[in-house]
Parts: structure tokens; C-alpha cells; sequence
């Protein structure tokens, strides 16, 4: 059997189109669901919609319509960014679904009835834009008296009957989880907030609200609708079929990783375990962030008009290379600004030049000096024994980098290779021995051959169509592209298909 992993991303709000942002945690976890589906796990790979409160509400009613209408609109968009990004999910939750009702229903119950919740009334700051509770020491006062988030939402003041979990009873079996598991919350800057976070002492928290209605009802008190993070965090668990935990899915059951942009730590490494540990059930294996994109030096936003449509993107660039320069530009779990012209430069610098004329050069030869079939390895030097032991240890070093989530030096692993064999066949000249020693001819051409594919093979998960292409050209077929697949050596002899561009050199106009 093979061993389980399960990935999410965050379920997305539905007040507004689809962005860089999301598209960038989607496209994060992507790749590590096929990684990991390469690799050998059983993989279930979570993305969906997060519908209910205040904000959803609020976006409903300036657009003038009903908020299941709106909800059902805006959902229907981020499915289409899910295909548009090649995204893998296996499921697509929505929370306004029937399964995630009662989902949420059981768990309040089952908290409801291990006495974590009472009644009483909340009064203090809310910020509709991150659906969130601030005490008033984590707020910045503005000059004309008003107060901003930490995030830079602004905040209202609420007063109103709410129930509460007591999350307070919790911090001593939080910051044990954190030393127990030190992977559990990464990366480490982010660590260091969520244990400053709990050790500061935690309070219990408003998990119903009153003054609003745009949510799932309150099991037994139907004046109240459940605090929408509350809801939304529950999802992880819906999707796996709870609360039926003899649910075939339920085996996917805690998730090994919760990607989540740094805005939202506090919510999944702090209230997630404690609503979970305070239910009774597992707590999730990991929780990682990623930072915040820029556009072009500013923060985005809809006022300035400079908003990245990540579907614009791929209609202008190709899926392949948008997935790439997202993954390989900036070190996941740092901030990182947008720039096109370092796009355009990844695109040719490192996808058209390194790698697709490494491919061309290779196969191009082959197709002209070896009659179109793929040649076998003769007797090998240091040189080329250097370059099949690299490309034979490249699916270890990426995974080491990847269970890391260090995606671009993953990624910087194979453009070592790739850097490696274009030294190679400058320094072998292949097209001169063709004259000269065709048997050594050969052997280069397939040290080149048998470089690509394990290039090809482990960069699928990140450019899926275009190693697929590559992998079309090299003769790998289908069925033998998996990690495991690369012990077993191509046999010398097979027609390849006439050499094609994989990346073509992007100019602006
Ligand atoms: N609905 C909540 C998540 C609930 S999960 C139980 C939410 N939704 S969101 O739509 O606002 O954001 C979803 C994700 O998009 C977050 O991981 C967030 O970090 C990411 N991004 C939104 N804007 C971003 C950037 N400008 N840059 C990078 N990612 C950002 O939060």
C-alpha cells in the first residue's frame, strides 16, 4: 500500500476574481501533489471556496445580488483558475455545500458537548476585510483618531451576544505540540510569531455572530451563525468525509500540510489544533507559509489598477513558464515583487536557453547523425560518469530541497545539471566526432539523452505539458515516467520523433 499524503491550500474567499496570490498557492501545492504522486504516495490534494460571512456578504450586496448567487458566480471563477493553472485537485469544496453544513454542525457539537463553548456577549475590534477579532493593543491609531489592523484592514467596533471557545484552556497543550513537533509551523519567522502569539497568554475567542446571517446556523440557537473562520477551517476535515470517520477518505486523515499565505498562521497553527485537540481529533502534520507578491515595486490593489490576472499571464507567457518563474524567482515563505522583465528573462535566460537548447542541440544531432533512433552508451569517461551520476542523484537532492519547501533551490538543483551538460557538450563537441570517433559520438549523445530525461522526469511536476513534450521526444513512454521509472535505462535502438522547440524565445514587441 501506499503511503497517504494530503495537501490543501486555503479555500479562497469569494468576494473578488481570482489573483497572482491565489493562483501562486495553488500552483505551490500543485506541484508538490505531483511530486508527491511521482514519488510514490497515494496523494489527495484539497482546493475550494470559502463563502460565508460578512465579507461575501457585503460583496453580494454591492454587486446586487443574492449572496448564494454571487457566492455561486465567483466559485465557478476560482474553478476555472484551478483548470486554467493546471492545478490537480482531487476535490474542490465549496462551504456553502450540504456535506460542509453538517460537517460544521458535528463539530460544534462534539465541542459543544466536551463543554468548549459557552454563551456570552463579544465587545471589541472586527476587521470585515480579514474576518478577524483584535485586541486593541495589536492595532496602529491613525491620525484622524480611527484604528488600522496589523494588516492594514480597518476595524469596527462590534458589540453583540456570541458564543466562545475556550482556547484559553488550550495554550499549554499548543506550545507542546510546537516542541514536539518542530516542523509543525514553518517557516521559522513565522514560527517564532505563532510561539510569541501563544506564550503572551491566548483568550478565548467569539466563534458565533448575531449581527449578520450569511453563515451556517448555530446547532440549537439559530440567531447565531458560526464565526466564518471557524467554518472555513472545518472544511479540511469535510472533504475527508467527516463526520463519518469510517469514511473511505477519512485515512487521509490529519493532513500532512496545510499551505497558507502568512496572513493566515495565526488561524491555522493556533485555532485549528486547539478547535481539533479540543474535539478530540488529529491535528494536521504541518502548517507552512508562503509570503506576499508585489506588483512591480506596490502593493497590489484594485484602487492603483495593478492587479495581476494570472490567466492574462499564461495566455501571454504559457502555463509552463508563469509556473516556473513563480516557483523559481523568490524563496518560498519570503515576499517577492513582480516584475515582468525578470519573467521575460527567466523565460529565455533559463527555459529557452539553458534548458530548450540543450534539448534542441542534443536531439537535433541525433536526428541527423544516428538515423533518428536513440544511440547506446559505449565506454564512458570521468566526464560523462560525472554527468550520469548527477543526473542520476537529482530526484534525491529536489526532494531533500522540496520536503523543505524550498522550491526554487529545488529547482536550482537541476539548472545545475542542465548548466553542467551545456559545459559537457561544448567541451565534447559531439558534431565534431561525428567524423572523427562516431562510437564516442554516440556516447555523448546519449549521456546528453539520459541527462534530459531525469531533467524532464523530475521537472514535470512543475512544467507538466512541456517536460511532458520533452519526455515525448527523448522515447519515454507514458506509462515510465515516474521517479521510480528512472533506474530503468532506455534501450538503445528506439525511433525518437523528429526534434521540436520546447521553449520558444519570448519577444516583446
Ligand atoms: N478564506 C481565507 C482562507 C481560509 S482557509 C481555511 C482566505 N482567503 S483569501 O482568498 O483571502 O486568500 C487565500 C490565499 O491567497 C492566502 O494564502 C493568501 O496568502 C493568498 N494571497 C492573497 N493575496 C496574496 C498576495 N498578494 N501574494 C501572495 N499570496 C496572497 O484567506
Amino acid at each position: 500500500m501506499k503511503p497517504t499524503f494530503y495537501i490543501t491550500t486555503p479555500i479562497y474567499y469569494v468576494n473578488g476574481a481570482p489573483h497572482i496570490g491565489h493562483a501562486y498557492t495553488s500552483i505551490a501545492a500543485d506541484v508538490l501533489a505531483r511530486w508527491k504522486r511521482l514519488d510514490g504516495f497515494d496523494v489527495f490534494f484539497l482546493t475550494g471556496t470559502d463563502e460565508h460571512g460578512q465579507k461575501v456578504e457585503k460583496a453580494a450586496e454591492a454587486a446586487g445580488v443574492a449572496p448564494q448567487v454571487f457566492a455561486d458566480r465567483v466559485s465557478a471563477d476560482f474553478r476555472d483558475m484551478a483548470v486554467q493553472m493546471g492545478i490537480t485537485n482531487d476535490d474542490f469544496i465549496r462551504t456553502t455545500e450540504e456535506r460542509h453544513r453538517r460537517s460544521c454542525t458535528a463539530l460544534w457539537q462534539r465541542l459543544a458537548d466536551r463543554g468548549q463553548i459557552y454563551l456570552d456577549a463579544y465587545e471589541g475590534w472586527y476587521a470585515v476585510r480579514d474576518e478577524a477579532f483584535y485586541g486593541e493593543d495589536e492595532l496602529a491609531k491613525q491620525p484622524d483618531g480611527s484604528f488600522l489592523a496589523p494588516t492594514g484592514a480597518p476595524v469596527e467596533w462590534v458589540r453583540e451576544p456570541s458564543y466562545f471557545f475556550k482556547l484559553s484552556a488550550w495554550g499549554d497543550k499548543l506550545l507542546e505540540l510546537y516542541e514536539s513537533h518542530p516542523d509543525f509551523v514553518g517557516p521559522m519567522a513565522r514560527r517564532n510569531e505563532v510561539l510569541s502569539f501563544v506564550k503572551a497568554g491566548l483568550t478565548d475567542i467569539s466563534i458565533s455572530r448575531t449581527s449578520f446571517s450569511w453563515g451556517i446556523k448555530v446547532p440549537g440557537d439559530e440567531t447565531h451563525v458560526m464565526y466564518v473562520w471557524l467554518d472555513a477551517l472545518t472544511n479540511y476535515i469535510t472533504a475527508m468525509g467527516y463526520p463519518d470517520e469510517n469514511a473511505e477518505k477519512w485515512r487521509y486523515w490529519p493532513a500532512d500540510l496545510h499551505l497558507v499565505g502568512k496572513e493566515i498562521v495565526r488561524f491555522h497553527a493556533i485555532f485549528w489544533p486547539a478547535f481539533l485537540m479540543a474535539a478530540g481529533l488529529p491535528v494536521p502534520k504541518r502548517v507552512y507559509s508562503h509570503g506576499w507578491w508585489t506588483s512591480e515595486g506596490e502593493k497590489m490593489s484594485k484602487s492603483i489598477g495593478n492587479v495581476i490576472d494570472p490567466r492574462a499571464l499564461v495566455e501571454e507567457f504559457g502555463l509552463d513558464a508563469v509556473r516556473f518563474f513563480l516557483l523559481r524567482e523568490v524563496p518560498f515563505g519570503g515576499d517577492g515583487d513582480f516584475k515582468r522583465k525578470a519573467l521575460i528573462s527567466r523565460l529565455n535566460v533559463e527555459l529557452a536557453n539553458d534548458l530548450g537548447n540543450l534539448a534542441q542541440r542534443s536531439l537535433s544531432l541525433i536526428a541527423k547523425n544516428c538515423g533518428g533512433v536513440l544511440p547506446g552508451l559505449g565506454e564512458t569517461t570521468e566526464d560523462d560518469q560525472n554527468l550520469l551520476a548527477g543526473a542520476d542523484a537529482l530526484t534525491g537532492e529536489m526532494r531533500a530541497k522540496l520536503d523543505r519547501l524550498a522550491f526554487s533551490e529545488a529547482l536550482e538543483e537541476a539548472w545545475k545539471l542542465i548548466r553542467a551538460g551545456n559545459g559537457y557538450i561544448d567541451r565534447q563537441a559531439p558534431w565534431a566526432l561525428r567524423k572523427t570517433d562516431f562510437p564516442r559520438m554516440e556516447t555523448v549523445l546519449r549521456v546528453l539523452v539520459d541527462l534530459l530525461r531525469a531533467v524532464a522526469t523530475n521537472l514535470r511536476p512543475f512544467m507538466p505539458a512541456s517536460m511532458g513534450k520533452m519526455l515525448d521526444q527523448l522515447g519515454v513512454s507514458a506509462e515510465a515516467r515516474g521517479f521510480a521509472d528512472l533506474a530503468q535505462k532506455l534501450p538503445a535502438g528506439v525511433a525518437l520523433p523528429a526534434p521540436q522547440g520546447v521553449f520558444p524565445r519570448f519577444v516583446e514587441e
